[in-house]
């Protein structure tokens, strides 16, 4: 199975997958990390490019990943303790593999993102019967219109609002919260100042441009924003990547300890709207 070798000929945001897929499997395979991801791993192996042209993996995938999955985890118990399946829907998915981290028989997974990276998705990660592929943009409302609107719903949008102009995450997240009366939305979220350097041009390892990143918020403007977007917004609830990881490594907790890490790295948003 390993032996095949998949070619992914992505450019732009859509490359961007592999970037943090390589932060996930590197983790993965980190015996100090406490990432346990199988599924990430084979991927990787499975994918024909120069991952090594991302240079070492990003510290902050790895612990963006855990925080995320700890928040959907949360989510998935609450329902179960109600004794309600949960929906989650994740948002320029890519080749992430959390459904087979977090998911279980009670949950159903929809997974969205642009159709070459679906093509890509279809044949690595084919979807089963608990989680649906859609192949389309996260921008529009085709995705939408196929998720029920009266039960709970969860939305992961991981590594993604970022690359979206500030109009769009605002219509976005304005539209979701219209639309899903009881939704949980989980984001991460870049400062300005790194919004910025991307807008320069920021290389990283082996002269690997990152595309820009229109869209930046520093950490304290989260929660005033996003309730002036959207009204429905009942709680919303930061973590920052200093804080972040289940269980990090030496390394990591030495990382986190130095001052300029929190300001340095993203942190993960969990919004909540108002039961009606
Ligand atoms: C940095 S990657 C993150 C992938 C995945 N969530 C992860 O954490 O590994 C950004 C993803 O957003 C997707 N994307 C970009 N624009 C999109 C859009 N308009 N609608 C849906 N997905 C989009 C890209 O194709 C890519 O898969």
């Amino acid at each position: 199975m390993n032996a095949i070798h998949h070619h992914p000929h992505l450019t732009g945001v859509p490359e961007t997958l592999l970037w943090t897929l390589h932060g996930r499997a590197q983790a993965a395979l980190d015996p100090m990390s406490s990432l346990d991801d199988p599924a990430a791993v084979r991927v990787y192996q499975q994918i024909a490019y120069d991952f090594m042209r991302f240079g070492p993996p990003d510290v902050a995938h790895g612990l963006t990943v855990q925080q995320n999955d700890l928040a959907v985890e949360r989510w998935l118990a609450q329902r179960q303790a109600g004794g309600v399946e949960g929906m989650v829907v994740e948002l320029g998915v890519g080749l992430e593999t959390r459904h087979l981290r977090c998911g279980d028989h009670t949950s159903w997974w929809v997974c969205v993102d642009v159709p070459c990276v679906m093509s890509l998705r279809d044949r690595l990660l084919p979807p089963t019967r608990r989680c649906a592929h859609i192949a389309c943009s996260a921008l529009g409302t085709k995705w939408m219109d196929l998720i029920p609107d009266d039960g709970p719903v969860c939305i992961i949008a991981q590594g993604l609002l970022m690359y979206f102009e500030p109009y769009e995450v605002q219509s976005l997240v304005a539209e979701l919260f219209q639309r899903f009366p009881l939704l949980t939305l989980i984001f991460d979220a870049v400062p300005s100042w790194l919004s910025q350097k991307t807008l320069r041009g920021w290389l990283v390892g082996e002269g690997y441009a990152v595309p820009s990143m229109p869209w930046g918020i520093d950490p304290e403007a989260v929660e005033a924003t996003l309730r002036a977007w959207a009204p429905e917004v009942a709680s919303v609830t930061r973590v920052d990547a200093a804080v972040m990881g289940n269980t990090p490594g030496p390394c990591v907790r030495a990382l986190q300890r130095l001052p300029g890490f929190k300001r340095h790295a993203a942190s993960v948003v969990v919004a909540r709207s108002a039961p009606r």
